[in-house]
């Protein structure tokens, strides 16, 4: 069987295809001996010997897919050349998986990381526009007008302006001013950029849920497998989400602007009710966190 070169080393966890590709691009994977670099290249997996810096690359892994309360501070990558602290670092020593999408340092929460490159692939891409749960701690009190505008759509960087979302205040149980966003996107910085947009000054940012997971009663800087049963959730939401994107489904131009749907107030349970965790572990250097983000709970 042949398979593009980008997804078979995703599917053997080496890389997300999209670092599969620049891995190819900068000449450091062989077939048969022969360094390629174009990015359209196929493999017949039963024939072909494929190596990634010299180092052969095997048969297909078991797919593992864990969650990780990310803290602040630690970088959403597996190898940083400053040395800061990374995803890996928080995670079984050898695992080979990598995050889906990522998180900035300054921000906490649910991340996901799998050698699963085929799901990895659907629940990044703009199309399926998976939501994404985000708890946002605040510096003031927000407006109606301005949790309104969240909703319905900010101009949040040039010329892109956010697709549907949910927003609503919560009161996260200590004294903090709090709004929940369920957003469809994941562009750089957009929690962030789309407050700023409104005139809303963030002072925390953590990630609570990812399509149907949630982070539920996990500690920071600790991890956990997901349960079978959430794997299959996942991928049925991968699937549905195929099939047809929602309207927000990634940040529109401003000239293509369209109706928008009236504001919804979302209702969703306490995430932290949900989720039985599987396997807690602590991360290999968790106790070295000690930064609290804001939005932190
Ligand atoms: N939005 C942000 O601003 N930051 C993140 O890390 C994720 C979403």
């Amino acid at each position: 069987m042949s398979t593009r070169l980008n997804k078979f080393l995703a599917d053997r966890g080496v890389a997300s295809r999209r670092a599969s590709d620049r891995l190819i691009e900068e000449g450091r994977v062989r077939i048969n001996g022969r360094v390629v670099t174009d990015l359209g290249t196929k493999v017949e997996e039963q024939r072909d010997r494929v190596s990634v810096d010299g180092k052969p690359i095997g048969g297909r892994e078991r797919h593992v897919y864990f969650v990780l309360n990310k803290p602040v501070g630690v970088i959403t990558t597996l190898n940083d050349p400053e040395g800061r602290r990374t995803v890996r670092d928080m995670l079984p020593r050898g695992a080979r998986v990598y995050p889906v999408g990522r998180l900035d340092a300054d921000t906490s929460g649910l991340l996901l990381l799998t050698n699963d490159g085929d799901l990895a692939h659907k629940l990044m891409h703009p199309r399926y526009g998976v939501a994404k749960v985000y708890r946002v701690r605040l510096a003031r009190e927000p407006r109606p007008d301005q949790m309104r505008r969240l909703s319905t759509g900010v101009r949040f960087d040039k010329g892109l302006v956010s697709g549907r979302a949910r927003a609503r205040r919560i009161d996260p149980g200590f004294d903090a001013i709090m709004i929940e966003l369920v957003v469809h996107e994941g562009r750089f910085r957009q929690v962030r950029k789309m407050c700023e947009a409104v005139g809303l000054e963030v002072t925390g940012l953590h990630r609570v849920g990812y399509g149907p997971i949630r982070l539920g009663p996990l500690a920071r800087g600790m991890f956990r497998e997901l349960s079978d049963e959430e794997v299959t959730k996942l991928r049925a939401e991968s699937a549905r989400a195929g099939r047809s994107a929602p309207d927000g489904e990634a940040a529109r131009p401003k000239s293509s602007e369209r109706p928008r749907r009236p504001v919804v107030e979302a209702a969703s349970a306490d995430p932290r009710a949900r989720g039985a965790p599987r396997g807690v572990r602590r991360g290999r250097e968790s106790r070295k966190s000690t930064s609290r983000p804001a939005g932190d709970r």
